[in-house]
């Protein structure tokens, strides 16, 4: 229930409003992204935020943290049992298979932004509804793709302003993942007293969470524990060391961290992280993550197809990007600011910024202030290049005054003229920076 206080109702726990300052970066994320998709081949799929609970306890699931303890499930009016998505793969894996994407030319490259329901404790960087970006190649497990995947994720960081690096690893193919943690059990066999209560928990359901645990008697333990990447098969090792050597001829910052091991259940091979390198002991948060699902478009009913993909935290990148004091655009520059003095001008002045704006001209205005000064304070501040003000004296003269915002220089100019004069002086100054930049 909405909690109420002081007769006020507020924002759900773990939810977050955002704002318009804090667009800035939503939009140069989307277009980033954007941009990246365009260049690497991927197309935008948007799948529904609630689906059957099914998809995820058997993709995600059963045991793992974001199904068992932090699903939002409800049963619907009609007695279905549904969840709010924790995530986004297994969606765009069921859409893929629903829409026989698996009979188009392979492999099948996506991508989204959209938010996901995770029913955690809310802290920095951690949201109940939180927006992710991903990209998923699904139909091809040739090592290149593993290593351009790593490379978008790192790139988009990076032109994003970070500094980045990646944490990668291999968690086998399925056979020698189960070998590997029949060893790790073993391992971990005489240990029951030194590892906390979760990892208890965790031995026997999900083994492999023990090498992540933030506890830090458990993670000296894990450091010490038999390593993934030496019980992988023949092929499974050629896969990794090939996707190495993709990386290293990417000149993509990397290191090989045995105890990524990703917090779902459907990760098969190449898995890998992304930090802000000011984070990198432990204690951090990943940006984002992804890995190799080879097995799940099979779990989910398809034929047998390998996959990749990854997704990354929005609201976490823009916390980063705050920190750095990463500059943002501060937004559009404008043509042109419409000021108005008295009913009259203002009149005419609502017909001419319509007049404009339809020309195709980016105009502006604030058209309730009455005094110039505030009107010429918000010129500047919404960034327009020039203010075209009219007064009494316009009115009565059929003119409008051009004011030159950077140089503060005001010209008289024939109100049927405006239009020309305004696109004259737009194109000499184009022109203008244009030699500048020669
Ligand atoms: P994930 O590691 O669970 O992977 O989530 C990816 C990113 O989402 C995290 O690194 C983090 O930035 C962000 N995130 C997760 N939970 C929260 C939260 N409670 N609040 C704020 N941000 C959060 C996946 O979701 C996989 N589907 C990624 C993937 C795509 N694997 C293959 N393809």
């Amino acid at each position: 229930m909405a909690k109420k206080k002081n007769n006020k109702i507020q924002l759900v726990k773990g939810m977050k409003d955002i704002l318009p300052d804090e667009q800035l970066y939503w939009n140069l994320i989307r277009t980033k992204v954007d941009n990246f998709a365009k260049n690497y081949g991927f197309s935008r799929i948007d799948t529904p935020v609630l689906e059957f609970t099914n998809l995820f306890k058997r993709t995600v699931g059963e045991d793992t943290d974001v199904v068992n303890k932090e699903m939002y499930s409800f049963v619907s009016q009609g007695g279905d049992k549904l969840s709010l998505r924790p995530e986004n793969t297994a969606s765009v894996v069921r859409a893929y298979i629903e829409h026989g994407m698996l009979n188009l030319p392979q492999p099948v490259k996506l991508f989204y932004v959209g938010p996901q329901f995770r029913h955690d404790n809310p802290q920095a960087g951690r949201y109940r509804q939180f927006w992710q970006f991903g990209f998923e190649a699904i139909g091809d497990d040739d090592p290149v793709i593993d290593a351009q995947l790593i490379a978008i994720s790192y790139h988009i960081l990076k032109e994003l302003g970070l500094d980045i690096e990646i944490h990668v690893n291999s968690v086998g193919d399925t056979s020698s993942r189960a070998e590997y943690i029949k060893v790790l059990k073993k391992y971990y066999q005489d240990k029951k007293k030194l590892i906390c209560k979760d990892c208890n928990l965790r031995l026997n359901k999900n083994t492999l969470r023990l090498l992540d645990c933030k506890n830090v008697k458990c993670q000296e333990l894990a450091d010490e524990a038999p390593q993934m990447v030496d019980y992988l098969s023949e092929a499974g090792k050629n896969h990794f060391m090939a996707v190495l050597e993709y990386l290293d001829a990417l000149d993509i910052k990397y290191s090989l961290n045995p105890k990524i091991v990703r917090g779902l259940d459907y990760y098969t091979r190449t898995a890998w992280e992304i930090f802000e390198c000011s984070d990198k002991d432990g204690k951090l948060n990943a940006l984002g993550g992804g890995g190799r699902y080879d097995t799940l478009v099979d779990m989910l009913g398809g034929r047998a197809t390998p996959a990749i993909g990854f997704a990354i935290g929005v609201e976490r990148v823009i916390m980063k990007m705050q920190e750095a004091k990463v500059e943002v655009d501060k937004g559009k520059k404008f043509d042109a600011y419409i000021a108005q003095l008295g009913i009259e001008a203002r009149k005419k002045a609502l017909a001419l910024f319509e007049e404009l704006r339809a020309a195709g001209f980016s105009v502006t205005e604030n058209m309730s202030k009455k005094g110039l000064k505030d009107q010429l304070e918000a010129a500047d501040k919404k960034n327009a290049t020039y203010t075209l003000i009219m007064g009494q004296k316009e009115i009565s003269d059929d003119t409008v005054l051009i004011r030159d915002m950077e140089s503060g220089v005001q010209e008289i100019v024939d109100y049927k003229k405006i239009k020309s004069e305004l696109r004259k002086r737009l194109d000499r100054n184009i022109a203008k920076s244009l030699k500048l930049k020669k």
